[in-house]
């Protein structure tokens, strides 16, 4: 495993640096990519070894500058784990053009740009590709317009990868954290929300960055050489608790 790459956007911290974290304790070489480059670079100091990248994944010269590099500096690619992500809460009279547009531009044009940009890199190991969507993504509601229309498009775009990339031996699958006490979160989630999350999740918590690095890294390696296309909630139950009403659990 020690000459396999990784590469995991988003990885200056939150989600993106436990996977990172996790794919070189199991013995991977790791290239991490954040467009906070002061960020990044503490974080990679935390991984020896590892290759820190600063761009921008919704910058097409950027995320083709980054394939090159990585081609140059590892001579291939591995795994593509699409983790860099911005949330933004807001209901659809408040959400104007430019607000909608941050939002897609990472979240979903920053996944389809560095999977095309990869892909070179990526068919010729048979490589994997895992997506980070979002429980918002499979279930809708108030304040994410943007947000959770991004992850369902992520979810489907996964799909499409899936179906098209198969016969090159690229996998392709999504996760879907629950929510999670990261940057990220703590920007967006009020009180009330946090206290109905604790509520709606049958697991009655947050998860941790680790606990989502973890299915990550399973769909990424070879113990899941066999699934590709899917869907991985890891959100403690919320996304199967149908109507969503406590006494109905
Ligand atoms: N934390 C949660 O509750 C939660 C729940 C569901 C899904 N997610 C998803 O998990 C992923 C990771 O989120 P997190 O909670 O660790 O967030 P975070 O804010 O802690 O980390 C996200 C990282 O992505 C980087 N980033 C943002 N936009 C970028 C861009 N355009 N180019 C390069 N890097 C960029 C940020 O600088 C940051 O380091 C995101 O896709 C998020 O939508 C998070």
């Amino acid at each position: 495993m020690t000459d396999t790459v990784a590469l995991i956007t988003g990885a200056a911290r939150g989600i993106g640096l436990a996977t990172a974290t996790l794919m070189q304790a199991e013995g991977r070489r790791v290239v991490m990519l954040d467009r906070d480059a002061e960020e990044l670079e503490q974080a990679a100091a935390t991984l020896p070894g590892a290759l820190a990248i600063p761009c921008d994944v919704a910058v097409p010269q950027q995320v083709a500058q980054a394939a090159a590099e990585i081609e140059q500096t590892c001579g291939r690619l591995d795994i593509l784990v699409n983790n860099a992500g911005v949330a933004d809460f807001g209901p659809l009279a408040e959400t104007d053009f430019a607000r909608w547009r941050r939002v897609m531009e990472t979240n979903l044009d920053g996944v389809f740009l560095m999977s095309q940009a990869c892909l070179p890199l990526l068919s010729a190991q048979g490589g994997a590709i895992v997506n980070i969507a979002s429980i918002s993504g499979l279930r809708a509601s108030t304040l994410r317009i943007a947000y959770g229309t991004s992850k369902a498009a992520v979810i489907h775009l996964t799909k499409q990868q899936a179906a098209e990339l198969g016969e090159v031996g690229i996998r392709a699958n999504c996760v879907c954290p629950g929510p999670v006490n990261t940057k990220l979160a703590l920007a967006v989630h009020s009180p009330e929300i946090r206290a109905a999350y604790h509520d709606a999740i049958p697991l009655n918590r947050y998860g941790t960055e680790r606990e989502i690095a973890e299915v990550i890294c399973f769909l990424a390696g070879s113990r899941a050489s066999y699934v590709t296309g899917q869907v991985v909630a890891a959100d403690g139950g919320f996304e199967s608790t149908g109507v969503g009403l406590p006494a109905l659990r």
